[in-house]
């Protein structure tokens, strides 16, 4: 085999591990200069309200205190995309948490210092914050995130529901849930007359880029944005977030550069997170396990800023062969954080709703759960009857089984005893879609004999210019360390967002489309190359978001061994394994901790990761990684993660589907059918803490 034969799908190491492991790879809030001042926000300590007074005196006397700004003196910022970016423009409280004030000052401290100082007197109204499955003002939306129908309806669900031999008919509860990222947001603004420049920690330069333009009346060529490394995201950084509007604001006020990192605990009421869903399965089967109506509604808030629609019922349009089925979403604006993006948005808790009642329904019927579900295999996307571009589920089902040993199961419930331990097993499918962007790319062939690759990807921490790179050998056919690769700039050019796990697919396929230009014209060409070298571009704009006739999904199968405590009520997660087919995967070190990074994700979700909503001062009240859970290494015994590959022609030009997402789908199902299986109770609220277990 030839290097480039190799190229794609090797194991290729992480481009920035060096740097970031000597910490040498600099965040958004390390550009220091030595004029930059630093911003501290002031967040609402009211649920519902408005400002009728902020006292800055105190604050602006401190030494090192510059400026204190509030909506009465903050610049007025033009309309934004997205309402959660207009700060200190109203003296509204929609939510406790929601930033009334932001001190800037010569040092973080003092600016921590100033903004302990300042005080704010509200005006409080009443407000509401208790999500309930009745809630009076819920309504049925017109979408759900991502522009899916609120309600889907085939056939007479609830007739053929009706005369089902089997029936199930349950209720399951996700609490609300934090991204939590390594790095908190965080953006560095410097003027320079009308020119703005923002290191910003974020998913997607462009997507900051378009909404500072609108806010502070500015063309986009006038505004760069970095985000050269940025210390994970999992949505919450998919949007622009209030510190890089903030920063810039203060940045305009004093004339200096200003860095704002947002503290840890500010972060959950201000940078989305996963919305509580609470979700009702309607299962009906023949007696042999075969749906004949399958009903999927869930009930979810929304904030009073904007309405965002957790699309938990989808992925059950994808999965199983239900002659009948109603898909359903419900909202309630309430006084809350305004809900976002977080890893398998939809897909992470409606997959652990499904599959954790397909996981009642095999109990009911007696039939083993890898089999139910191989049993309702369907032949074409049940809600959509297009044909899949490729779906190797029964492949993962079957694979996963054999690797996990699953044909030596006493499928009887607490039929596994060890001392005080109950131990038991569980399996559930994954799913996640197929999406791309458009974006723009261009290749640089060098006289050296080395080669330029710009882009304007995210690196999250995923090895997006890892991956990039060996896209870009591959269609040049060039060795892998003869490219380089510039990412997360602006001013390169529109790049897509480093979201639903369609980056690799639309960063990669323009970054294909301008190699394989430059190989092309490299390739009748014999005198040397001038000095600048010769360039190709790429823009896919147009290509990448054209509708395609396939069904396109990832999938894969869990599967969990659960050891229960009866003495102290604790599940520890004893195996996890995972196998999902995923188009060809292009990076097999970096693919497998893509999956799993998901798996253990969600394994904090089964367990440990919790946030209550409190109903008498309208926050959350895990707010810091010290009482918001998530998995410690010591949690995490060694998960396995393995991949069916696919050849699939209907998906880009490397052949690939995302794989950043799909991990954590479906992990909370197989630990919860696995504790199941261990002590024969059914618990349907997340997670499975000691408390509720006991
Ligand atoms: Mo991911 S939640 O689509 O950034």
């Amino acid at each position: 085999m030839t290097a480039t034969e190799t190229v794609l799908g090797a194991p290729a190491e992480r481009r920035e591990g060096r740097e970031k492991v000597t910490g040498t790879a600099r965040y958004a809030a390390e550009y220091d200069s030595a004029d930059r001042a630093h911003a501290w926000p002031v967040p609402a300590t009211v649920a519902r309200g408005r400002v009728i007074a902020v006292d800055a005196a105190a604050a602006l006397a401190l030494p090192g205190v510059l400026a204190v700004l509030t909506h009465e003196n903050a610049p007025r910022l033009g309309d934004p995309d997205d309402p959660v970016l207009a700060v200190l423009q109203s003296p509204r409280v929609p939510h406790r948490g929601w930033f009334v004030a932001l001190v800037v000052a010569e040092t973080l401290e003092a600016a921590r210092a100033g903004a302990a100082a300042v005080r704010v007197t509200y005006e409080t109204e009443g407000a509401d914050v208790t999500l309930t499955a009745s809630h009076p003002e819920a309504y049925v939306p017109d979408s759900a995130n991502g522009g899916f129908p609120a309600v889907t309806e085939k056939g007479d669900p609830d007739g053929a529901f009706a005369s089902s031999a089997a029936r199930l008919d349950v209720g399951y509860t996700v609490p609300p849930l934090h991204n939590h990222p390594m790095e908190p947001h965080a953006g560095t603004a410097r003027w320079e007359g009308d020119r703005l420049t923002v290191y910003s920690s974020s998913q997607g330069t462009s997507a900051v880029r378009a909404e500072l333009a609108r806010l502070f009346g500015l063309p986009e060529d006038r505004i760069t944005v970095r985000s050269e490394h940025v210390g994970g995201g999992f949505g919450s950084k998919g949007t622009p977030r209030p510190e890089v509007v903030l920063a810039a604001m203060a940045a305009r006020e004093t004339g200096r550069p200003v860095t704002l990192a947002l503290p840890r605990r500010y972060l959950p009421a201000v940078v989305g997170h996963r919305a509580p869903t609470l979700h009702r399965l309607r299962l009906g089967a023949d007696a042999d396990g075969r749906l004949t109506s399958l009903t999927h509604e869930v009930t979810t808030y929304t904030s009073r800023v904007k309405e965002f629609v957790e699309q938990a019922a989808v992925p059950a349009r994808v999965m199983y062969a239900a002659p009948t089925m109603r898909t359903l979403h419900r909202v309630a604006a309430l006084d809350v954080p305004t809900p976002s993006w977080m890893r398998a948005p939809g897909e992470c808790p409606g997959m652990y709703a499904l599959e954790s009642a397909m996981d009642e329904l095999a109990v009911e019927v007696g039939v083993d759960p890898v089999e139910l579900r191989i049993r309702n295999e369907p032949e074409t996307e049940p809600e959509s009857g297009k044909p899949f571009s490729s779906r190797s589920l029964v492949e993962c089902l079957r694979d996963g089984a054999r690797r996990f040993g699953w044909e030596r199961r006493d499928p009887r419930p607490r039929s596994g005893e060890e001392g005080p331990l109950l131990i038991g097993t569980g399996v559930a499918s994954a799913t996640y879609p197929v999406l791309v962007g458009p974006g723009v790319a261009s290749a640089r062939a060098l006289p050296g004999g080395d080669f330029l690759v710009r882009v304007n990807a995210t690196d999250i921490g995923t090895g997006a210019r890892t991956v990039l790179a060996q896209i870009a050998a591959d269609a040049l056919g060039a060795p892998l360390d003869a490219v380089r690769v510039e990412i997360a700039d602006s001013d390169i050019g529109f790049g897509s967002v480093a979201g639903g796990s369609s980056g690799t697919a639309s960063w990669g396929s323009a970054v294909h489309e301008a190699c394989a230009r430059l190989s092309g014209m490299l390739a009748g060409r014999s005198e040397p190359l001038p000095e600048e070298g010769l360039v190709a571009e790429a823009d896919t704009s147009g290509k990448a978001d054209a509708e395609s006739p396939y069904a396109r999904h990832a999938f894969g199968a869990h599967f969990a061994e659960v050891a229960v405590d009866t003495v102290s009520g604790e599940v520890r997660v004893t195996r996890l394994l995972g196998v999902f087919a995923a188009g060809r995967i292009l990076n097999a070190r970096t693919a497998r901790s893509q999956f799993i990074g998901g798996m253990t994700m969600g394994l904090g979700m089964a367990l440990t990761e919790d946030s209550t909503m409190d109903p008498a001062f309208g926050d959350f009240t895990q707010s810091d990684l010290a009482s918001y859970h998530v998995p410690a290494h010591a949690d995490v015994v060694a998960p396995e993660a393995y991949w069916v590959e696919e050849a699939d022609d209907h998906l880009n030009p490397m052949g690939s589907k995302g794989i950043g997402e799909i991990g954590i789908v479906g992990t909370a199902a197989a630990v919860g059918n696995a504790v199941h299986h261990a002590t024969g109770i059914r618990f349907r609220e997340l997670p499975l803490t000691p408390d509720r277990v006991l």
